[in-house]
Parts: C-alpha cells; sequence; structure tokens
C-alpha cells in the first residue's frame, strides 16, 4: 500500500540565532480558581501532602514539566482580591464572595504558602496586583511586605508572620485583563494607562529592581486591541518593561485543520503587538524597548466539548461553592500537537516575547490533573512542555522552513511542517522541536544542519495517535498515560544532513549532540 507523504526542508546554521533562549518562556499559572489551589497543589491530609499541605504528588510533576516562572493568583481573581485576607495566622483569615468565579475563597493559602511552594518547586514568583478594586496603596504596600527588609510595619509584619528574610519577588503584573467587560474593576485605556503608570512609580520606589508587566489587550480579537495598547503605553511606557497579550485556542465545528494552524493567528498577534509597542517607542521618542510577556496561553474548550461545568452555570445556580470544578479541560492528541505549535510560535519570537505562561499549572486548563485525596496525572499536554523546557537551552536558532502547505479555512495557507530549535554551546547540543499538522499524511522531514560538523549523534521521542487510539484520545488515571511519547528512530546526522519520517498528526523533539550522550 502507498502511503501519501508531504515534505518539508528546514535549514539552520550555526552563525544565524535570534539570541538566548528566555528561559522565563516555560513558566505557567496558578489562579485561585477552580481546583488550581484547592486540592490542586494545595491538599492538606492527601497521602503525599508535606505538613506545609502542598501535594507531593503535584510537586514532583510540576518540577518534571520544568516551570521556571509562575504567576500567581490571578487571573480575574485578582480583580477583586485583598492580599492582606492570605496572610497571618490561618484560623483568623476571612472567607470571602470571590465574585470573578462565583466561588467561596477561604484564604487558607495565600502570599506565604505561595512562595513556599515555588521555592519547594524551584520557580520564580510572578505576581499580580489588583488593580480592578484596588490600586497604588496596596501595590506599593504589597511590594513592601514582600521585599523590604526590616524596620516598616509591613515588612516587620511579613517578619510576625514567619518570613524573616524578604521574599524578593522580581516579577510583576500591574492588574489582569482591564480591558474586559467580564473583569471586576473594568477600565478605559485612558484610566488604566495613567494608573498603571502612577501604580508602577508608586512599587518601583519601594523596590526599584523590580520588573512590571502592564496588561495589553484581554485577546486580539477583542475589538479596542491595538488602540488599547497604544494608549496604555503612551502613558506607561517609561514605566514598564513588558506589556501581557492572552491568547487561548479551542477546536470548533470538528475543524481540525483549523486549529491545527492556529499558531498561525499567534505569531501575527505577536507581531502585531511588537509593531504596536514601537511604534510607540518611536513616537514618545523612547530609546528603551518594552517587550511582551505573553502570560497567559492555552487550548480552553470556552465553548462545546467541556463546557458543561462552565462559571456561569455555577453563577445561574446561586451557589458559591469552594474551589468547585470549573474549566477542567481533559486534553488529547490533537490538543497537545496544538500546545506544540503554540510553543514554537513563542521560541521563534524569543527576541521580543520574553515571558510566557501556559494557562494553568494544575487542574484548570492544565497539563497536570488531581484527584481529591486520589492520584495525579500528566494531560497529553504535559510533553511537549515538559521536552522544551528541558532541552530548549542556549540560543535560538533561526530556522528555514519550506514545507508543504495546506489551506485552513481561517487563516489561510499554513506549513504542514511546523518547527524551531536551539542550540547549546555550553554542552553542544542541538534540538528540534516539529509538529505535523496533516492529519492524514507523514511527512518526510529533512534537515540541514549547517556549521555543526560535530553533531554526528541523534536522540528523538515523538507524540503521536497511539496504537488503537485516534486523535481524540486523553490520557485519565483509570485508563492510564496512553499519549506519552515514544522512542523516534532518527539516523544520525551524516554531512550535516537528517532524514526522519515524522507520522500524521505528531510533535517530535530531535536532539543532536557531539557525543552518544544523549
Ligand atoms: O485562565 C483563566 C482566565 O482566563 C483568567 O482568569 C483570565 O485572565 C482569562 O480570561
Amino acid at each position: 500500500m502507498l502511503t501519501r507523504m508531504t515534505h518539508a526542508n528546514i535549514i539552520v546554521d550555526r552563525d544565524f540565532t535570534l539570541g538566548p533562549v528566555p528561559r522565563r518562556l516555560f513558566g505557567s499559572f496558578v489562579e485561585h480558581m477552580g481546583r488550581a489551589v484547592y486540592t490542586g497543589v494545595f491538599e492538606p491530609g492527601h497521602p503525599t501532602a508535606d505538613t506545609d499541605g502542598y501535594r507531593h504528588d503535584v510537586l514532583d510533576l510540576v518540577r518534571e514539566l520544568g516551570v521556571t516562572v509562575v504567576r500567581y493568583p490571578g487571573g480575574n481573581f485578582v480583580s477583586g482580591y485583598t492580599w492582606e485576607d492570605g496572610v497571618g495566622p490561618v484560623a483568623s483569615r476571612p472567607r470571602r464572595l470571590d465574585a470573578a468565579w462565583h466561588s467561596t475563597e477561604t484564604n487558607a493559602f495565600g502570599l506565604h504558602e505561595f512562595v513556599g511552594w515555588a521555592r519547594a518547586v524551584g520557580t520564580e514568583v510572578m505576581q499580580a496586583v489588583n488593580l480592578g478594586t484596588r490600586g497604588v496603596d496596596a501595590a506599593r504596600e504589597l511590594v513592601e511586605y514582600a521585599n523590604h527588609p526590616g524596620g516598616t510595619r509591613l515588612s516587620d509584619l511579613r517578619r510576625l508572620n514567619g518570613a524573616e528574610e524578604p521574599f524578593g519577588i522580581k516579577l510583576w503584573c500591574l492588574g489582569n485583563e482591564m480591558d474586559g467587560p467580564w473583569q471586576i474593576g473594568q477600565k478605559t485605556a485612558h484610566d488604566y494607562g495613567l494608573l498603571a503608570k502612577e501604580t508602577a512609580k508608586a512599587m518601583r520606589a519601594v523596590d526599584p529592581s523590580i520588573e512590571l508587566v502592564v496588561a495589553g489587550s484581554s485577546g486580539a480579537d477583542i475589538a479596542t486591541f491595538g488602540a488599547w495598547e497604544q494608549t496604555v503605553l503612551g502613558h506607561a511606557y517609561e514605566e514598564v518593561d513588558y506589556v501581557s497579550l492572552h491568547a487561548y485556542y479551542q477546536e470548533v465545528d470538528g475543524d481540525a485543520a483549523d486549529f491545527l494552524a492556529c499558531a498561525v493567528d499567534m505569531d501575527r498577534y505577536i507581531e502585531s503587538v511588537i509593531a504596536t509597542v514601537d511604534s510607540v517607542r518611536a513616537r514618545g521618542k523612547h530609546t528603551k524597548h518594552v517587550d511582551l510577556s505573553f502570560d497567559e496561553w492555552n487550548v480552553w474548550y470556552v465553548v462545546g466539548r467541556d463546557a458543561d461545568d462552565q462559571p456561569a452555570a455555577i453563577a445561574a445556580s446561586g451557589r458559591w461553592p469552594q474551589h468547585p470544578r470549573i474549566i477542567e479541560d481533559t486534553y488529547n492528541v490533537t490538543d497537545a500537537v496544538v500546545v506544540g505549535t503554540m510553543l514554537n510560535s513563542l521560541l521563534r519570537h524569543g527576541d521580543r516575547v520574553r515571558i510566557a505562561n501556559q494557562a494553568q499549572l494544575v487542574n484548570v486548563i492544565a497539563p497536570i490533573r488531581t484527584e481529591p485525596n486520589g492520584p495525579a496525572w500528566r494531560q497529553s499536554t504535559f510533553w511537549p512542555f515538559a521536552r522544551m523546557a528541558q532541552y530548549a537551552r542556549g540560543e535560538v536558532l533561526r530556522t528555514s522552513v519550506r514545507s508543504d502547505r495546506y489551506e485552513s479555512q481561517k487563516y489561510g495557507d499554513v506549513d504542514v511542517v511546523d518547527a524551531s530549535a536551539t542550540w547549546d554551546a555550553r554542552t553542544g547540543e542541538a534540538a528540534f522541536f516539529l509538529v505535523n499538522r496533516s492529519l492524514e499524511e507523514a511527512a518526510s522531514v529533512s534537515i540541514t544542519l549547517r556549521g555543526f560538523p560535530e553533531l554526528v549523534h541523534c536522540s528523538a521521542e515523538l507524540l503521536r495517535v497511539p496504537d488503537g487510539g485516534n486523535r481524540f484520545t486523553t490520557n485519565d488515571p483509570s485508563a492510564g498515560e496512553r499519549v506519552r511519547l515514544r522512542a523516534l528512530n532518527v539516523a544520525a546526522p551524516l554531512d550535516g544532513q537528517v532524514q526522519m519520517t515524522l507520522p500524521p498528526l505528531s510533535w517530535a523533539v530531535v536532539r543532536f549532540g557531539p557525543a552518544d550522550t544523549l
């Protein structure tokens, strides 16, 4: 039987690099939402929990995932949050209504618990401040509480609450999605731009070493996209370091070809924000650059497949449950391949996208799922993230890809084969992250490694539709890890040339090294 094949040629050159791999691209997000915190990362009494209530089965998976920075505590949640509720003796912390997710927040987990958890993981904290219902004062006080060594009311309160040393949080978000009508305390671009500027000044006055992310549009398809960034940065450009981007994609009406092409939209979104930011730079005669923080991205079935547990249904019921099951999307093979393309888009723009956070980390649209008092497990989407976080090191290589293309409804012509690559001078290793978007056809891929005569060994892993499964196959604790990585046979490079076959609908990591140590 003849199998149909598509073709792609990928060329990289040792001298053509984009710059260092921003390690903060492998960020994630823990929001007080659904079961991300409670029965997610934190479950006192769980068989694996330590005396702080941190689930060690989750800690182990988070470490394996390799997240480099975690955004906290929201998201929409932060726009109604009083950070002081989450510090001090747990018994005296107030229970509050969380209007963002129509839930009851117990505040058993707060700033100290999150910083302790992040330290246990070995990841950086990215802290958001509430610019919905609060403002300059609460934000600067939080910086003082967290980062000032001592000798003031707030820093001494932190010490009294058990943290003698400052938390030293470097990365801060100035609110969340302030353009969205769903946001508590939504603002006009003008009002938000002024508030962000003044808040940034006050926060930096307390700790000049911090880095600040101003909230860009909540997505590229909101009507004010572009104009929002222009106005906000028109006010706050000098005071901030990054502008945020958020994007979620899902398969609609069974159009997998479109869904698999969505990272093309991500590319365009990133490039539009770069153009907008740089136009403000030029108009304002600024010398510094503002970079991009893609601090929410993922596959999210907002409507359809997993939508019956949506927050709106809880709101309609009039209940205020504690950590309800909301948006616990179950990811399949197709979703994992799409996540691979989104990671490629982020890495290929690593000269300007300096931070990225997959939203979210545990249970809520997450690569890791848990059951209360039960197991934790990896979703299909765990793998492309984990391997890229592990192997994308050193410099981003510019990839020249000449691939067969297909026509997608929404995004036009799209490469069947998608790629990104890195090279680490320290270890002498190169890593390629490859996707075959075709549902039916295998892809014959050739890679030309220019200027890398020492790369003579190869090792590769593949995520594909498992035997006996289909593109909708998922993982779950009862059926086991059906979607996982398998070895892919790739012959060692010969004269800088490598040839391989990627099965239909697959993601692969292919690594080359100077020694047989891969
Ligand atoms: O990640 C889930 C939600 O999506 C966040 O709270 C919000 O910022 C976005 O709309």
